[in-house]
This record gives C-alpha cells, sequence and structure tokens, in this order.
C-alpha cells in the first residue's frame, strides 16, 4: 500500500492542481490532499481553511482513492501521521524549480523517509497559478475553465462581496 500526499495552499484549487491530483491517484493506492493553513502566504488567503479542505473535497469527489487533510504544522510531520512516504507536487515552468527544490531538499533533511516527486504539469496549466485566477476574477474576468466548477462559483460569490 503506497499512500502520498499532495500538499498545497489550494487557495483556490486549480484544475492545474486537479490534474496533478488526479495523475497522482492513478500511481499511487491512496492520495491524501493536505491543505495548509499558510496564514501568511500572500497577505492571508481568500477562503478560510475550513473552506479550501471543502472545495478540495468537492473537487475531488470523483476519485475514490483520494482524500482531503486540512494542517498546519511540518509537510513530514502530517506525511508520517497518515502514513504516507512520498510527497507529490506539481511543476510548472522553470519559476518553481528554486522555491519547490529548496522545499524538498529541507524536508528530506528533515525526515529521509519521505520522498518527493514531481510531476510535470501539462501545458494547458503550465502558467496558471491560484494567484493569477484571483487576479482575473477580482478584476471580473471569466476563470471558468481554469478552476473546478464548485470553485468558480464560490470565486464569482466571494468576489462580488460576498462571504
Ligand atoms: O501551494 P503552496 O503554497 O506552494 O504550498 C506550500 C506548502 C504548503 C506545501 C509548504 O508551505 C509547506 O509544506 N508548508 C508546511 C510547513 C513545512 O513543512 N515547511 C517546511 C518545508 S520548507
Amino acid at each position: 500500500m503506497k499512500r502520498a500526499v499532495c500538499p498545497g495552499t489550494f487557495d483556490p484549487m486549480t484544475n492545474g492542481h486537479l490534474d496533478i491530483i488526479e495523475r497522482a491517484s492513478a500511481i499511487f493506492d491512496e492520495i491524501v490532499v493536505a491543505v495548509a493553513l499558510s496564514p501568511d502566504k500572500g497577505g492571508g488567503p481568500l477562503f478560510p481553511l475550513e473552506e479550501r479542505v471543502a472545495q478540495a473535497a468537492d473537487a475531488t469527489s470523483h476519485l475514490p482513492n483520494v482524500s482531503v487533510l486540512p494542517f498546519d504544522s511540518l509537510l513530514v510531520d502530517l506525511a508520517r501521521q497518515v502514513g504516507a512516504t512520498v510527497i507529490v507536487k506539481g511543476l510548472r515552468a522553470v519559476t518553481d524549480f528554486e522555491r519547490e527544490f529548496q522545499m524538498a531538499q529541507l524536508n528530506y533533511r528533515i525526515d529521509h523517509e519521505v520522498e518527493t516527486m514531481f510531476i510535470v504539469a501539462i501545458p494547458e496549466y503550465m502558467y496558471l497559478s491560484s494567484s493569477a485566477v484571483k487576479e482575473i476574477a477580482g478584476h471580473g474576468g471569466s476563470v471558468q475553465g481554469l478552476v473546478p466548477d464548485n470553485v468558480n462559483d464560490r470565486l464569482v460569490e466571494r468576489l462580488r462581496g460576498g462571504r
């Protein structure tokens, strides 16, 4: 039984994230999508943690071997807690590389028993990011097709001033 974690802030989950999770779920027996609290990222997340978890659970409900958990700890500690030996991350353009390389090195230093593996983004999602999605939606642009439908509905609501 090989279990992997797919961590991220997922503020919000994009179709790029979802593509990586779907591809990882075809490789591993079980995937735990780990949604980080990340209170300081980008001036604080748009969506509260519970909502990001609910959005991710809804977007991955078609994948029977995927579960979603919140976390606010070291990622390797969460991996140990859930019995995962692999961290799966998506890699887009070279701009991701330095940060991801640093995180992979540090995680390996903290816990040699957890390996990081990367799945390369498909060209369609190479330049897609949660922050770009929020910027487009924030200016009234459409992000349909860039995020799961449930996320699209919530983004429109939230950025129109709703809670
Ligand atoms: O989607 P993101 O914001 O790029 O995800 C980053 C995340 C949540 C994977 C990363 O910040 C993380 O692992 N946070 C948990 C704290 C931790 O373990 N830090 C040590 C690794 S440098």
